[in-house]
């Protein structure tokens, strides 16, 4: 493929030696005259283990070669990749002027051109950032229609400084976001010849996947900093301890706890988180994400009732009272906290859970249920039909399967907040989900 290739920083320089590696006909744009005079004779612009060989390698044997001019590089490829840089602005804000300026002058030479042309964004930026700051430049600057006169897409950019070319030729992923199937197509086939998986997706999605790798990343090392500063202060070694969380490829390295939706509860997790946030104050130890979970728990059971007191409707149905599916047991569930929030504000609410129905009658969570939450518990109705008939907006609250029929089944007008993913779709008016 022809490949043109904006920026020739640390993405943009290690894209260009990597394609040409690969056998594509790469041209290197920067504004830097410097850059680009480097990069024709065989050098790299930025300290990179190896790139240096692989861009000499690639203007050797004519397959790269970098300019300042955007009318030859754009004339002369089928498909653009975008790789200036995204800053901070000093209010945490993206500072999105490089992306505008490039998508513009990019624009003015596609007015021009005849042959379809494809432009990539792999400069990481927020969800929307395409939509409302890429095509509508793109558009104004070529008096041309995206998807229709050309392609655009998103393609994050996954590599790590010091392992770059490595982490090109094996990307953990690849992700494509596309405005059109035909968008996509291209990007699709320069990704074919590398062992990772590609996913192939809407433009939104695949901005916010890379976001969330970042931030990710971040939320892990900052976990593993706070249980080891936690760890040293009771006297153990948090490399021992961490080594070991790794060893469990079940629960904590894998998919298990990574989907969005309510907030967690039962008898362990909250009990004991907050049992090491005392023990971190008590060995004065300042861990400040861990001290954050327990809020950002609570915020999410506003959020549920928030979502259901918008719907401006008092009938409420909660499927679901126990903090889980295929347990009664009630402590510390956030379903009950949602109840009594409901209840606080005078709603009338009905709540189904077998499990809970017939720990009521007898079971040793009998006494539980009635010393702690009678209140809650006499709303408890036995069928599911009881509930579901006489509420305005149902709650999916937990994944028993007997409720994976009632977001198929629901009668019109009535309203449903899924919390715990039953809904196939992302949000409508009548139905919302709590995190899609
Ligand atoms: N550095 C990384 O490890 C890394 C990894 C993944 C993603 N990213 C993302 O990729 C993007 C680029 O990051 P970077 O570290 O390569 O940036 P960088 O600052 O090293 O390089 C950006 C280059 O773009 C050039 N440029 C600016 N405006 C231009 C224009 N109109 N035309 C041509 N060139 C122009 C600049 O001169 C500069 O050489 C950012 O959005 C960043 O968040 C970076």
């Amino acid at each position: 493929m022809q490949i043109s290739i904006f920026g020739m920083g640390y993405v943009g320089a290690v894209c260009a030696a990597c394609l040409s590696d690969y056998g594509h006909e790469v041209i290197g744009v920067d504004v830097s005259a410097l850059k680009v005079k480097l990069i024709n004779s065989g050098q790299s612009p930025i300290v990179e283990p190896g790139l240096g060989e692989l861009l000499a390698k690639g203007v050797a044997s004519g397959k790269l070669r970098a300019t300042t001019d955007t009318e030859e590089a754009i004339l002369g490829s089928e498909l653009t990749m975008i790789c200036v840089g995204t800053p901070s602005k000093r209010n945490g804000d993206l500072d999105l002027r490089y992306v505008d300026q490039v998508c513009r002058e990019i624009g003015a030479i596609l007015k021009n051109k005849t042959a379809r042309h494809t432009v990539v964004v792999r400069s990481t930026v927020l969800p929307g950032t395409v939509k409302n700051v890429v095509i509508p430049a793109l558009e104004q600057s070529s008096g041309k229609k995206a998807g229709t006169d050309f392609g655009v897409a998103v393609n994050p950019e996954f590599l790590r400084e010091s392992t770059a070319i490595d982490d090109y030729r094996e990307p953990p992923m690849t992700i494509i976001g596309e405005l059109d199937a035909a968008s996509g197509e291209g990007l699709a086939s320069i990704y074919s010849v590398l062992p990772a998986a590609v996913f192939r997706r809407p433009i939104e999605t695949a901005e916010m996947v890379k976001y969330t790798c970042n931030v990710w990343h971040a939320t892990k090392v900052t976990f593993a900093n706070e249980i080891g500063n936690i760890a040293k202060a009771c006297g153990v070694d948090g490399r021992e301890v961490m080594k070991l969380i790794c060893e469990d490829d079940k629960l904590n390295l894998s998919a298990y706890y990574m989907k969005p939706g309510f907030a967690f509860g039962g008898s362990c997790l909250p009990k004991d988180l907050r049992a090491l946030n005392y023990r971190s104050s008590q060995v004065e130890s300042d861990n400040p994400m861990l001290a954050a979970i327990m809020r950002s728990n609570v915020a999410q059971v506003d959020r549920a009732f928030n979502l259901i007191s918008a719907f401006g409707k008092k009938n409420i149905g909660l499927l679901g009272l126990a903090f889980k599916s295929g347990t009664d047991d009630l402590r510390e569930s956030p379903l009950v906290d949602l109840a009594e929030l409901l209840i606080g504000k005078g709603y009338s609410l009905k709540i189904f859970d077998r499990n809970v129905d017939h720990a009521r009658v007898m079971g040793t969570n009998k006494d539980y249920i009635d010393s702690k939450i009678p209140h809650v518990s006499k709303l408890l109705h036995s069928t599911l039909e009881e509930v579901v008939n006489s509420s305005d907006v149902i709650v999916l609250g937990n994944k028993d399967s007997e409720f994976a029929d009632v977001v198929a089944k629901l009668k019109p007008g009535v309203k449903l907040v899924d919390l715990v993913g039953f809904m196939s779709s992302t949000s409508t008016e009548d139905a919302q989900g709590i995190c899609w």
